[in-house]
């Protein structure tokens, strides 16, 4: 039977969002940002194994506690997000037909249930797909002078997320026939293969904390899951 491995890119320095550390260890109602992301795919029973992909000289990862018995951690990461999944993915240790779910370290606010509809909406799938979520707004296209050039029909339009599932054997192939600079995300590779992956629906929840204002809606997102535990527990 074919495992569920998780592969957490957290290499990454959060350029954008400027702080002081790289943004997965910002503390986001107490914890670093890295925690959530990495409690939510332990706690996906079909996930036997989270590991996170941390940059050869991360300061940060050891100065916090890490208590889940599925992590393991490897320190390969490269100068790209594809850099650092290609090494991250050598170093899994993996049968062919295994999935691998590669997931962004900064989409702290994924949930348990998305991982899970993935998982079971592809279990038939040889090729595998993404959680994704259909365009809502209009589409502009903009020109040089940022004015309107085109409204963009949107109805076949999504916008992909991670976790990106697919086997294993068939992401190195993809991952090492394309310039590492060309593969905005693993679908992408697969793509560039023939292959064709499977939009799973996700949810808006699921965004890439990418900017200082993105902080103040995740930690009310995780608050707000956290307070609905606690009612259901208590039989509420
Ligand atoms: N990432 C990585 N290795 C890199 C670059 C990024 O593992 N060399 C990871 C990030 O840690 C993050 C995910 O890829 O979890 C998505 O990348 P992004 O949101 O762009 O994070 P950063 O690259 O850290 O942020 P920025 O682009 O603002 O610098
Ligand atoms: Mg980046």
């Amino acid at each position: 039977m074919s495992s569920y491995l998780a592969l957490v890119p957290a290499a990454g320095s959060g350029s954008r969002l400027g702080a002081t550390r790289p943004k997965q260890y910002l503390q986001l109602n107490g914890k670093p940002l890295l925690w959530h992301t990495l409690s939510t795919l332990a706690a996906v029973p079909a996930i036997s194994q989270v590991t996170v992909v941390l940059a050869a000289d991360d300061l940060w990862f050891d100065r916090f506690d890490w208590p889940l018995a599925k992590l393991r951690v490897c320190r390969v990461g490269g100068a790209s997000r594809a850099e650092t999944v290609r090494n991250g993915l050598q170093a899994l240790n993996c049968g062919e037909r295994d999935w691998v779910l590669v997931h962004d370290a900064a989409r702290c606010c994924l949930s348990q249930t998305a991982v899970e509809r993935l998982i079971t909406e592809l279990t038939d799938n040889e090729v595998g797909g993404l959680l994704a979520l259909p365009v809502a707004d209009t589409v502009k296209r903009a020109d040089a002078a940022r004015c309107v050039s085109a409204t963009v029909p949107r109805s076949d339009l999504w916008l992909a997320q991670t976790p990106q599932m697919f086997r294993a054997g068939k992401l190195v192939q993809a991952l090492a026939s394309m310039p590492l600079a060309d593969i905005t995300d693993e679908a992408s590779a697969l793509e560039a293969l023939g292959l064709r992956p499977q939009l799973v629906e996700g949810d808006a929840q699921n965004f890439k904390v990418t900017y200082p204002r993105d902080i103040a809606l995740a930690e009310a997102i995780l608050a707000a899951r956290k307070d609905a535990d606690v009612s259901s527990w208590a039989g509420l």
